[in-house]
């Protein structure tokens, strides 16, 4: 559909959409958009498409997309002033952002990364969202270098990735800032003088206030910029300036588009799919790889205790392996212990019981990594053959692989997430 744009007005698309720009000049986020360009909007995300002069556009529409036409500057003043500031100031800079869910984190450290690009600086863009994640796969933190102006961060090419296996970091603080001091370190090494934390939207309460504060201590940011509608950050931003850090505030622009909780999850899950394209099923000999994370097991099977599991338990016995501080039985799917097996078994040991049964781990999400742990890629579980001892992951990392980290999100075939776990099987002491 063509759709004309008057200068000086502001077309809204929500995606899914793609727009080409036939004649005229467009703004996204401070990004300019030039005729022949085009732009792809994804499914939960609104655009504002500034026209700078009249402008003709080939507008595309998917399934549930919609837009309008506005006769506002999309981007506040606060915002302007905030980059202007920030960029203002030379060496190196390192900003983090903070604010909600929906707030417009991601849309201002876009905005933000082009009018430093455009200040001609060297500008890194670290993602410490895991839920919305906007440069790797959810789950995880990224680190991308912005060589030109973006509309989206989704279309950058993710220079590292962290993995921390779950989307919301109240049961991560420690993994989630130890990975972004790491990825800051990164970028610094690779040059950035201009880098740019865009942050998770926990933010209230008192654990979420202590975690950021945490964070920001951690990261040691020349700026704390604070998204805010009504007075939401209060507590964290008073406690940021008893610190001496500058802060600066800026508002949730008007025409933000929020998402509920069923969106964010559509959004998540079409990201699995975008980092599992292509994939296959591939086998990895458990001798070969590193299995850690939610579930530790490096295909041993200890003979003298499987033997004597076998006299208690029968064949509902899988496996059993002996690790540093637990022993693993994986059962039968279904199988069940009574108690006084389990406890005539417990007798017997030195060591706590972990028991799984077999098919837990199946669709665990999990990230591949080479030897010098750097990220590769993530897969899902297809299964762990215990007697074979090989592990099957759904994935499209296709070189040699040195370790398996595994995350507490399930995925189904088609990548959608069917829960987060706390931990693999059930421990008795
Ligand atoms: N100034 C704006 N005008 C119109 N839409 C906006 C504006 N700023 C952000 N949005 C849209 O609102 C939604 C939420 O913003 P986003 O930056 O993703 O928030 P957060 O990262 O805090 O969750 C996104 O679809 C975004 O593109
Ligand atoms: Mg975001």
């Amino acid at each position: 559909m063509r759709q004309t744009i008057e200068g000086g007005k502001t077309l809204l698309v929500d995606g899914p959409a793609c727009i080409s720009l036939y004649s005229g000049a467009l703004r996204a986020f401070g990004a300019p958009i030039k005729v022949g360009d085009h732009i792809i909007i994804r499914r939960g995300r609104r655009i504002p498409l500034e026209a700078l002069e009249d402008s003709e556009i080939e507008l595309l529409l998917g399934n549930s997309a919609s837009y309008s036409l506005i006769d506002e500057d999309p981007i506040p003043a606060s915002w302007k002033e905030a980059a202007g500031k920030i960029v203002r100031v030379g060496g190196c800079v390192k900003v983090a952002v903070l604010g909600n869910v929906d707030s417009g984190k991601t849309s201002f450290c876009t905005y933000l990364a082009n009018v430093a690009l455009g200040a001609g600086r060297n500008v890194a863009l670290i993602d410490g969202d895991l839920g919305q994640s906007d440069v790797g796969p959810p789950g995880t933190l990224g680190l991308s270098f912005v060589r030109k102006p973006l509309v989206d961060p989704f279309n950058l090419q993710p220079s590292s990735i962290v993995f921390v296996g779950i989307t919301s970091p109240s049961s991560v603080i420690e993994p989630t800032i130890n990975g972004l001091v790491e990825l800051v370190s990164r970028a610094l090494v690779a040059g950035s003088d201009f880098i740019v934390v865009n942050t998770d939207g926990w933010v209230e309460g008192l654990d979420a206030v202590n975690y950021k504060l945490r964070l920001i201590k951690s990261l040691q940011p020349n700026f704390v910029v604070a998204i805010q509608d009504k007075d939401e950050l209060k507590p964290l931003v008073d406690l940021l300036t008893g610190l001496g850090i500058s802060i600066v505030n800026i508002e949730t622009p008007r025409n933000i588009k929020r998402r509920d909780r069923e969106t964010r999850k559509l959004i998540r899950e079409s990201s699995y799919r975008r980092f599992l394209r292509d994939a296959k099923v591939r086998s990895y000999p458990l001798s070969w790889v590193k299995v850690d994370g939610c579930l530790g097991i490096r295909g041993k099977q200890d003979q003298i205790l499987r033997k004597r599991m076998d006299e208690v338990l029968g064949d509902r016995v899988v496996y059993c392996e002996s690790c540093q501080d637990s022993i693993i039985l994986v059962l039968r799917e279904g199988a069940t212990l009574s108690d006084e097996e389990r406890a005539k078994i417990l007798a017997e040991l030195n060591k706590p019981l972990r028991i799984i049964h077999r098919g837990d781990e199946k669709g665990l999400l999990v990230a591949l990594e080479d030897e010098k742990g750097c990220f590769l890629g993530i897969g899902t579980i297809n299964c762990v053959d215990f007697e074979r001892g090989t592990i099957k992951i759904y994935t499209n990392v296709d070189g040699p692989i040195s370790r398996i980290r595994v995350g507490q999100i399930r995925l189904d075939e088609r990548g959608n997430e069917i829960e987060v776990v706390g931990g693999l099987g059930m421990f008795f002491r």
